[in-house]
């Protein structure tokens, strides 16, 4: 029960398959309260059903591009007692800037990857900061391989990756001071809907399976693990980190 006490945040659950789900799942099992949120009413039945199953578990609409429904929800985490762990695990990009050449990427394109994927994480913890006040404060955001290394068909979502863990690093440094610590876990792949629109996401499945050190693709539940550790004072001398939960795949030269 290493998050007993712990109030806890979880943007990005879409529905089961979605890491944000996996991590809520370890949350609640270490005795984090949580409170989920979904981006659209169109998800909010799947996503009510899912939190019924962690006993307590609050659910709220927000669409982290809208700034009155992110002022709404930080209104209603202040009745809750204000939070002590932001999960953030949001990203976006237009199919067709997901499959070809890069250099292809328009500046429409760009900016809905960017914005969407890596400032979101800036906003939100610009807007929950000061709802962690006086607690161990820790802001978690997944990533990807792809941010520093070129990875077939992820193109501007590298980008945005690697924009998103340079702002973990920034972020890190403003709110240490104020206790609060901002870490990564970058994930290997996994199916989920995000991932469904990768070109070609079957084939960096098997690739990484068979090359990874452990030979294995890894699960939501790995993420959620790790996650919970980073969100926990286990990793109370750890911040500005990316943590890579990837079956080891990530060290791994020719
Ligand atoms: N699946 C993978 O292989 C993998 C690997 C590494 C990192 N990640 C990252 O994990 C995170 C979660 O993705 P996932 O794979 O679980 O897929 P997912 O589709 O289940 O989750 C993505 C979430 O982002 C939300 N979202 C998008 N735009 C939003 C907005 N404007 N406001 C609020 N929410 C918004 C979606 O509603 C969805 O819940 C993403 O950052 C993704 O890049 C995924």
């Amino acid at each position: 029960m290493i998050l007993k006490g712990k109030k806890a945040l979880v943007v990005g659950v879409a529905n089961k398959r979605s890491l944000a789900w996996g991590v809520a799942q370890s949350f609640a099992r270490e005795g984090a309260e949580l409170c989920m949120t979904y981006q659209t009413e169109r998800l909010e039945k799947g996503v009510k059903e899912l939190a019924d199953t962690l006993p307590g578990t609050r659910t709220l609409m927000c669409d982290v591009m809208n700034d009155a429904q992110v002022v709404t929800l930080v209104e209603q985490l202040k009745a809750w007692g204000g939070i002590d762990i932001l999960v953030h695990a949001v990203a976006f990009a237009r199919t067709e800037d997901l499959e070809g050449d890069f250099k292809n990427v328009p500046i429409e394109g760009w900016h809905t990857a960017l914005d969407v994927s890596a400032y979101s994480l800036v906003s939100l913890t610009r807007a929950v900061a000061p709802l962690m006040e006086g607690k161990a404060g820790s802001v978690l955001t997944l990533s990807f391989l792809g941010a520093t290394r070129a990875v077939q068909n992820y193109n501007v979502m590298g980008v945005a990756k690697a924009a998103l863990e340079a702002s973990v690093r920034y972020l890190a440094m403003d709110l240490g001071p104020k206790g609060i610590r901002v870490n990564a876990v970058s994930a290997g792949p996994v199916r989920t809907l995000s991932a469904a629109g990768i070109s070609n996401f079957a084939k960096m499945l098997d690739f990484v399976a068979e090359r990874a050190p452990l030979r294995r693709n890894i699960d939501q539940a790995q993420v959620g693990d790790a996650a919970a550790f980073l969100a926990s004072e286990l990793s109370r001398g750890v911040t500005g980190q990316v943590l890579f939960v990837d079956s080891g795949y990530n060290i791994v030269g020719v």
